[in-house]
């Protein structure tokens, strides 16, 4: 018997293992707001039967863009996604931080170029992973903190 914490969806997302305390994050980066109009629901603080606690976002039917999973990979890089088909996981994997990152994240330096209204999409080279570090290509910014910067 599985336990569910809320009610099976027939068809949707699950983001799971989301680093705890970041599920509102993930919510914003997925665009859910008041006027939402598919169901979410949001669960914090869950125990994890890897090691510790997660958060977990479940939208029905929704599927995410490749933008959009980028993103949760920056805040959260062992986000497992679920696609749900008919009550069953029909897909499952993990977000990837990929090598170039273009147009989801502003650059914390307010003198970069990419932040004077010039027709330039701000892009950074990842650094590391593990903690996840961005350099601006343009003007070298190095860039921890990514929550507060990602678009
Ligand atoms: N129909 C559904 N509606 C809502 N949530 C679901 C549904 N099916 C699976 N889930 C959730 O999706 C996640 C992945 O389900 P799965 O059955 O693959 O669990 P798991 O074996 O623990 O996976 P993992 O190894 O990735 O932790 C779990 O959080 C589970 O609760
Ligand atoms: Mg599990
Ligand atoms: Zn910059």
């Amino acid at each position: 018997m599985k336990e569910f914490k809320v009610t099976p969806i027939r068809n949707g997302t699950v983001i799971d293992h989301i680093q705890v305390g970041t599920a509102l994050k993930v919510l914003r980066i997925i665009g859910v707001k008041e006027d939402v109009s598919s169901t979410v629901s949001v669960l914090m603080h869950v125990p994890s039967k890897k090691a510790g606690w997660k958060d977990i976002v479940k939208i029905e039917d929704r599927e995410l863009d490749p933008k959009e999973l980028d993103k949760i990979a920056l805040i959260s890089p062992d986000a497992t996604i679920n696609i749900i088909r008919d009550f069953n996981v029909a897909e499952k994997f993990v977000v990837e931080v990929p090598q170039k990152i273009v147009g989801i994240m502003k650059c914390a330096n307010p003198g970069c170029i990419t932040n004077k209204n010039e027709p330039v999409e701000p892009e950074f080279v990842v650094e590391s992973k593990k903690p996840i570090t961005l350099r601006c290509i343009y003007c070298d910014r190095i860039t921890t903190d990514i929550s507060e910067n990602v678009i």
